[in-house]
């Protein structure tokens, strides 16, 4: 049999600001620059969902790319899309939202989602040349 990698990108575009509670002012401005101004900025998020296993004998397909992403989109992306990460989305709060915890934070609600396929790695895009990958070790 064959194991095959299945990948979906979805979109979506969100606002935050880097800024962890747990250290002083100055700290935060020397660790994250711009990126801890007080009103935030956005970002247009590109979000890549692989899944593996083995395509169907029959449909010749480890899952169907359509459910994939309606389970994407209804779990993870119509949760966060346009949205202020830093205090409107239950699963982020207490999380300082960079794309390193976006990647585990979405991982850990998509892993028991997908029927007959297992989720293999979760890599999200903060910008066309920055990017966070977690498979979940
Ligand atoms: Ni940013």
């Amino acid at each position: 049999m064959a194991t095959v990698y299945v990948t979906r990108q979805l979109h979506f575009s969100a606002a935050h600001r880097l800024h962890c509670d747990k250290l002083d002012p100055q700290t935060n401005i020397k660790i994250y620059g711009m990126c801890n101004n007080p009103r935030g900025h956005g970002h247009n998020y590109d979000l890549e969902v692989t899944v593996r296993g083995e395509p169907d004998p029959l449909t010749g397909m480890v899952i169907d790319l359509k459910e994939l992403k309606e389970i994407v989109a209804r779990e993870v992306i119509d949760q966060v899309d346009h949205r202020y990460l830093n205090e409107d989305v239950d699963f982020l709060r207490g999380v300082v939202p960079t794309a390193e915890n976006l990647a585990v934070a979405f991982w850990r609600i998509l892993q028991d989602k997908f029927p007959g396929a297992e989720l293999y790695e979760i890599k999200l895009y903060e910008t066309p040349r920055n990017m966070a990958v977690y498979r979940g070790e």
